[in-house]
């Protein structure tokens, strides 16, 4: 049973390894949300810098080649202005009347960020699929233009709440209701209504998409229209990885398992079977040594019967 507690071991050690796998790659994907915000705050203040920049204008990022698909925007405001009047629209947001950010800042800039098809890499929604891209809008000091790694301000709208647009989304005629889907800066998520004129609200700043629930796609028999790159919902891909890991860890446990019993099975068949093997062994040899005998002992060399089992029968013994 060496081999068994040796196997048992190995299993351990595995599933151990697995678990240590999963808790990695949950906490490396908001980690790597909150390391994008880092990399396009900077993106985004790179845009401001030029020799004059216009208070309440937007300016749009520039991003490396690595970040294809992403949008970041900057508006620069100052406070006083923020909370008096608003923002009427930037991009897909509108900020009301009486929004306060704590720590209080002279000027502050506002980070917009549209994550297109970078979405599910980065706010992998567990169990639902995008309807449209996750929008950002994030605040930081804008007392230096050059500072990079800020620290986010906090906003809170204390009346209206912020509302953003996501009128371009395709209208689904059935199947599950279409929710709003706010990533907190504290790293938890909140589902709400979206409004029949497709808006999201929000009391504070963070990430926000819409999203259906993923259930199995139906067995749609015919469907003549592909759907085509670009249209249609953003594909959870990030989200079938993972499940795809799990399901390959799910399967290795099992198989291991099971290769685990079967062992356990195997170790006294081998040890019957040796047993079995060797009593056909002796049989053989004892059948063999029998033989031996007979053809020593008997007088011709054709092997004789022991036991005659029918033994023949003369027609002439019947007749009288
Ligand atoms: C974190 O995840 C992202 C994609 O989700 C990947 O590109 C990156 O390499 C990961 N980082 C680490 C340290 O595993
Ligand atoms: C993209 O490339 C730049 C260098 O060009 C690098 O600093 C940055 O970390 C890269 N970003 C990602 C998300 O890989
Ligand atoms: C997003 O699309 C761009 C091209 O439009 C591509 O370069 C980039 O790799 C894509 N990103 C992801 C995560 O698929
Ligand atoms: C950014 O700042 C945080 C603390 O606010 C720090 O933990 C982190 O290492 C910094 N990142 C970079 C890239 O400087
Ligand atoms: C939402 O945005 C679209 C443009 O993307 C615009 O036509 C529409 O009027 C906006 N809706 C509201 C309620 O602001
Ligand atoms: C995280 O933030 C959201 C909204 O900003 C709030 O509703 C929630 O209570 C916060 N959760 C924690 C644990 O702080
Ligand atoms: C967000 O969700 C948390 C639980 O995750 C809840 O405590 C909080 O009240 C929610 N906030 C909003 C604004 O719905």
């Amino acid at each position: 049973m060496g081999l068994l507690g040796s196997l048992t071991m190995l299993l351990l050690k595995i599933l151990l390894f697995c678990s240590l796998r999963i808790v990695t790659a949950q906490t490396n994907s908001t980690g790597g949300a909150r390391a994008l915000d880092v990399l396009l705050q900077d993106y985004a203040y790179q845009a401001l810098v030029r020799p004059k920049i216009r208070t309440g204008f937007v300016y749009d990022g520039v991003l490396p080649s690595n970040l294809t698909g992403i949008m970041v925007s900057a508006l620069r405001l100052r406070s006083g202005s923020l909370r008096r009047y608003g923002v009427r629209m930037y991009k897909e947001f509108e900020i009301p009347i009486g929004v306060v950010e704590q720590p209080y800042v002279e000027r502050l800039v506002l980070v917009y960020q549209n994550l297109g098809n970078w979405s599910v890499v980065y706010h992998p929604p567990p169990g639902y699929m995008y309807l449209a891209p996750v929008l950002g809008l994030l605040a930081y000091d804008a007392s230096n233009l050059m500072a990079k790694n800020l620290s986010l301000l906090d906003i809170h709208a204390s009346g209206q709440p912020i509302s953003i647009n996501f009128s371009d989304i395709k209208s689904l005629p059935e199947g599950p209701v279409p929710r709003c889907v706010a990533f907190n800066l504290n790293g938890t998520i909140n589902f709400s209504v979206l409004s029949p004129d497709k808006k999201c609200t929000t009391f504070q700043l963070g990430h926000f998409s819409v999203v259906v629930e993923s259930t199995a796609p139906p067995p749609a028999p015919v469907s003549p229209m592909p759907p085509g790159p670009g249209a249609g919902p953003v594909p959870s891909g990030h989200g079938k990885k993972n499940n795809s890991k799990v399901w390959i860890i799910v399967g290795s446990v099992l198989g291991g398992l099971a290769l685990l019993v079967m062992l356990g099975l195997l170790v006294p068949w081998v040890h019957k079977y040796k047993k079995t093997k060797k009593m056909q062994r002796m049989e053989r040899a004892a059948e063999v040594g029998e033989s031996l005998e007979m053809t020593r002992v008997g007088s011709t060399k054709a092997p004789t019967a022991t036991v005659t089992r029918t033994q023949p029968t003369l027609e002439t013994e019947y007749v009288p």
